[in-house]
């Protein structure tokens, strides 16, 4: 069966642990040499040497994507190795739960370090390439916060909703030079970090029960549930979708 990522070049930031992880093993199973970048170094060599031990290339770069330098070096590190790149999955974020009037202006900055200006320092740095390379396809991570709100996340939602409007604004800016670029907006997915998210929101008493979210969103998501749906936007499968913000949450947000 033909291969849909045969002869590409994918980087991944945050593709140590969860969703970025899954995206990952699926691009590589679908023929794409992978690259991560994530600060999470036991985690990111294990699963490169993992997936490289079974024929696939997956090489990680240790990279924390809020930090222009380390930025810089690292992609000059991955187009060293791989001469190119053909998608870019920024999905590398975190999350800060906490009463909107607790917030520290550094806990604002930093949150807002981690989940955008990433995006803005890693798309800046792999938009040459993949322009000198004929084009290519970005997916950014959103959430379905970036239109539903939730008590204590104020920061997290205000990220997210730069997510959401990054991704719809570089793919009007560079569709002429075949530069596709959506955002995926998932629901509660089972990661370390839907794990963090829950766990803190019940802390505060907000809802997140099992019960809750099973009204919400029937289950959480598997981190694969969301990497199939990354893969297709990434893929020439949605070779006409750009700007969109594709909503991978079992009917959470059309209630
Ligand atoms: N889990 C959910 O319920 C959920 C729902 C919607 C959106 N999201 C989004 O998914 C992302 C979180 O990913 P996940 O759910 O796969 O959990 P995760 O915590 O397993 O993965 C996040 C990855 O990003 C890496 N990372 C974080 N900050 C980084 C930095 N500064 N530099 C480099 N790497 C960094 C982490 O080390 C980790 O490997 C966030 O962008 C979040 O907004 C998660």
């Amino acid at each position: 069966m033909e291969r849909k990522f045969a002869g590409k070049v994918v980087l991944v930031s945050g593709g140590a642990t969860g969703v970025g992880a899954a995206s990952v093993v699926r691009f590589a199973e679908e023929g794409a040499k992978v690259a991560i970048f994530d600060r999470n170094v036991a985690a990111g060599e294990e699963l490169a040497k993992r997936l490289s031990e079974s024929g696939h290339k997956v090489t990680f770069f240790h990279v924390d994507v809020s930090n222009a330098q380390m930025v810089r070096e690292g992609m000059r590190a991955c187009i060293e190795a791989f001469d190119r790149i053909d998608v870019l999955f920024n999905h590398a974020g975190t999350i800060l739960i906490k009463p909107f009037l607790d917030i520290e202006t550094e806990e604002w900055d930093d949150l807002f370090a981690v989940n955008v200006r990433s995006m803005f320092l890693v798309t800046k740095a792999a938009l040459p390439h993949m322009i000198a390379g004929g084009g290519g396809a970005i997916v950014c991570t959103s959430s379905i916060s970036a239109t539903a709100a939730t008590p204590t996340e104020v920061a997290y939602n205000a990220t997210k909703g730069a997510c959401h409007m990054f991704a719809r604004a570089i793919a009007v800016e560079f569709r002429d030079r075949n530069i596709r670029c959506n955002a995926v907006c998932p629901g509660f997915i089972d990661t370390p970090h839907g794990q963090k998210e829950i766990a803190a929101l019940k802390s505060y008493g907000v809802g997140a029960s099992e019960e809750e979210l099973t009204a919400r969103q029937g289950r959480a998501a598997t981190p694969q549930e969301i990497a199939d749906a990354v893969v297709f936007l990434a893929s020439d499968d949605a070779r006409f979708i750009n700007g969109t913000h594709l909503y991978v949450d079992n009917g959470f947000t059309a209630w």
